[in-house]
């Protein structure tokens, strides 16, 4: 009964996570969609808590240790999410994620040697009568098999997603030196050969230490050899994590973020699978799934492959045009008032959000603006462009927060086909995704990302700080174009002055 029961908390489990995911693809639902996901996990976790009995019939033990973790765990969880900016999000998702490597690869690893001191019987009792115990003292290779995986991209994820986070809050710099990709293949290679080497040779290795197999009493031990050669994969894991995201350049960061997303939930997955956890499994499946399918749209998004993405080294090729620098000519900048009049007499205002945005937390500010003009007779929209911001879905979410409403927010293509019956764009700290050099510049890094043609309106007024390069690194042709007025300042303030000033009108 106890059983049934528990199989039935994990099935709620699992269909709280798929319906929470379905829910977070639209912002209108993703509120809820996570507090459903965590609601099935919730579910799953205080079924395991209280229904979870091992082989023997024993219920789960060292609860002190369980609960002093989810306490622990929980305060951080919940201070860090109340704490981070939204423009430091991909920071903590970073983090988040290397923990969940760490910890799928720590499960392994516990269990690379709890399984080899299993008694008999409870091999018996987990798998049945086609028991784990094979002929020659040994334990099946698909049990190894599974804890190999999950430890080695385990660890990958992890020491991949410190590197990230490390580089995402500045304190390690993108580093490529001669000959890196050579080394890189060399350790992956190794941890392949010695992967396949510890598989073959882990079932002669595992001796009978007590007990015989007929009284199923019997307790095995795994051999020096074997125990050395599982740690030399731990540590080639660990250079690998750290060697493989090295290189990769800081506007690609996101991408490589949500591929070690998805490593982790194949890791998670094989922890499930180890455990023979449905919850697990389906969690595993899931993260691995969204992680792989955004990693792709992302890719999609920026127009690249994904050996690109982790060979191209995106953010060296990215300075190096930078320091060559490129002569575009003067710009013509705009007055708050001059830009006032603009917008306030203009029919259609297509609004490009960017990063700066977020950075200047500008969102009340524009939505405000965007009520004004509206109330005026303007017919103002926003332009999205897929990997406007720093994270997927940044622009929604952040406009979202400040009650814009989801039918004003295009996407790239609608806003494409906007542009031509646009008589102003107003860009509100948006560089790369704006840049003309991904169409025009066949020697850009960012050549070929779609972007948003904004050029195609009668006028467009763009809104940052500064001549600084965004991103990417790179100077944007757009700023110098004869139908494009500078607008400097935080976009905050910009904004607030705008509106200011069109209300005087
Ligand atoms: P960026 O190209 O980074 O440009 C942001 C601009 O905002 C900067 O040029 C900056 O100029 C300005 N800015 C910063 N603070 C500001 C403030 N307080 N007020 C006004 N302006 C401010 O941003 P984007 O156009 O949104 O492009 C996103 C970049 O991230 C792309 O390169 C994209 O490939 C990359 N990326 C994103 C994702 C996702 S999923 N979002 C994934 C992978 C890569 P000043 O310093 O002069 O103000």
């Amino acid at each position: 009964m106890s059983n049934s029961l528990l199989l039935l908390s994990y099935l709620i489990g699992s269909i709280g996570f798929i319906v929470g995911l379905k829910m977070l693809s639209h912002p209108a639902t993703a509120r809820r969609g996570n507090l459903v996901a965590a609601g099935g996990f919730l579910i799953a976790l205080i079924g395991t808590l209280v229904l979870y009995r091992d082989a023997n019939g024993n219920h789960l033990h060292n609860y002190g240790w369980i609960f002093e973790g989810l306490i622990i765990g929980g305060i951080i969880g919940v201070v860090s999410a109340r704490k981070v900016k939204m423009t430091a999000m991909p920071e903590m998702v970073s983090m988040f994620n290397g923990m969940g490597g760490l910890c799928a690869a720590l499960i392994g690893i516990i269990e690379f040697d709890h399984k080899v001191h299993l008694p008999v019987r409870e091999y018996l009792l987990l798998n049945g009568q086609t028991i784990s115990i094979l002929s020659n003292n040994t334990i099946q290779t698909g049990l190894i098999l599974i804890l190999l995986i999950e430890v080695v991209i385990g660890i990958v994820s992890f020491t991949g997603s410190m590197v990230a986070w490390g580089k995402l809050v500045g304190s390690i710099k993108d580093k490529v030196f001669k000959g890196q990709r050579i080394i890189n293949f060399i350790v992956l290679a190794g941890i392949i050969v010695l992967f396949i080497y510890l598989l073959c040779i882990c079932p002669q290795h595992i001796q009978l230490i007590n007990g015989d197999l007929a009284g199923l009493k019997a307790t095995f031990q795994i051999s020096t050899e074997a125990i050395v050669i599982f740690c030399m994969i731990i540590l080639l894991s660990i250079l690998y994590g750290i060697f493989f995201v090295m290189p990769i350049g800081g506007a690609d960061m996101p991408v490589v973020i949500s591929l070690l997303n998805a490593c982790t939930g194949v890791a998670a997955g094989c922890g499930g699978l180890l455990y023979n956890n449905a919850v697990m499994i389906t969690g595993g499946i899931l993260v691995g799934a969204a992680g792989g399918i955004l990693t792709i749209l992302m890719c999609k998004a920026m127009n690249r492959s994904l050996k690109n993405v982790l060979l191209g080294a995106f953010g060296s090729a990215a300075k190096k045009q930078d320091e060559e620098g490129q002569a575009h000519g003067p710009i013509k900048e705009i007055s708050v008032s001059d830009a006032a009049v603009v917008l306030a007499y203009a029919h259609k205002v297509l609004i490009v959000p960017g990063y700066g945005l977020a950075v200047a937390q500008a969102q009340h500010a524009c939505h405000e603006l965007e009520k004004l003009l509206e109330s005026k007779g303007v017919e103002v929209e926003y332009a999205i462009h897929p990997v406007a911001g720093r994270m997927p879905g940044h622009m929604n979410v952040l406009l979202a927060e400040a009650d814009v409403s989801y039918d004003k927010l295009l996407e790239m293509d609608d806003a494409n086909s906007e542009f031509p019956t646009t008589d102003a764009v107003l860009i509100l700290g948006a560089n790369d995704v704006v840049n003309p050099a991904a169409k025009k510049d066949a020697s850009s890094p960012i050549y070929g990302m779609p972007i948003l043609e904004v050029d195609k309106a009668k006028m467009v007024i763009v809104n940052k700080r500064s001549m600084k390069p965004g991103y990417a690194g790179i100077e944007n042709a757009l700023f110098f174009e004869p139908k494009t007025s500078m607008l400097f300042g935080d976009a905050k303030k910009v904004l607030q002055d705008l509106t200011a000033e069109i209300k005087q009108m």
